[in-house]
């Protein structure tokens, strides 16, 4: 039992299963890129760990550029608008693999796929290391998963309760979580 500020958490993805994962997912990536220099795109800050692990097992040429994703409310339609920073590559005309932590109601990563089609790349496929299925607010095709996991909250590995827990290197999940936290 791992206690996060006033939570319990219990193992669930033990880090050597995350690592055989990640062998795997960086294969498919290596077969399906072959012959083209892809541009990898990790959402900070949750995806940093997945990221450097799985870009590690990469062996293809690559580029890689770490994103932020601000919402910033806008006077003029409201609601909040995502906004992508860091992005100091021109992506127009290039393969693009987003890498994210986790894909929970996906509506982050809709916006992400959004603002990123504007700048015209080639093409735009989703490594995600989880995935929680039925939390899913929005289709996302994603094309590289690591696990797919129920609606339950999870921390570790890159992933954060209240900003603590990101170093933890396996995932952890609430003990008596429920969908939705
Ligand atoms: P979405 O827009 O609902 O898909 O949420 C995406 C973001 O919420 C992820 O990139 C995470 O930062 C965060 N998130 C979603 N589920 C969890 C979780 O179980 N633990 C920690 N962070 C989560
Ligand atoms: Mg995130």
């Amino acid at each position: 039992m791992i206690q996060i500020k006033d939570k319990e958490f219990v193992p669930f993805i033990g880090k050597e299963v995350i690592e055989e994962r990640i062998k795997f997912l960086a294969q498919q990536i290596n077969t399906s890129y072959q012959d083209k220099t892809p541009i990898f795109i990790p959402i900070l800050n949750g995806s940093f760990m997945f990221a450097a692990d799985l870009l590690k097992k990469i062996n293809i040429s690559c580029e890689l550029c770490f994103i932020r994703v601000s919402s910033y409310e806008n006077i003029q339609s409201s609601g909040s608008v995502k906004q992508l920073l860091g992005l100091d590559k021109d992506i127009s005309d290039r393969d693009v693999v987003i890498v994210e932590d986790i894909i929970d109601t996906g509506l982050t990563m809709r916006e992400i796929i959004n603002e990123l089609n504007k700048l015209k790349p080639k093409s735009i496929k989703i490594a995600a290391l989880l995935s929680k299925p039925t939390a899913h607010k929005t289709p996302i095709a994603i094309d590289f998963i690591g696990f797919e996991i129920e609606d339950k909250f999870v921390v570790g590995y890159g992933l954060d309760y209240d900003g603590m827990g990101r170093n933890i290197e396996e995932i952890l999940v609430l003990k008596h979580s429920s969908p939705g936290i």
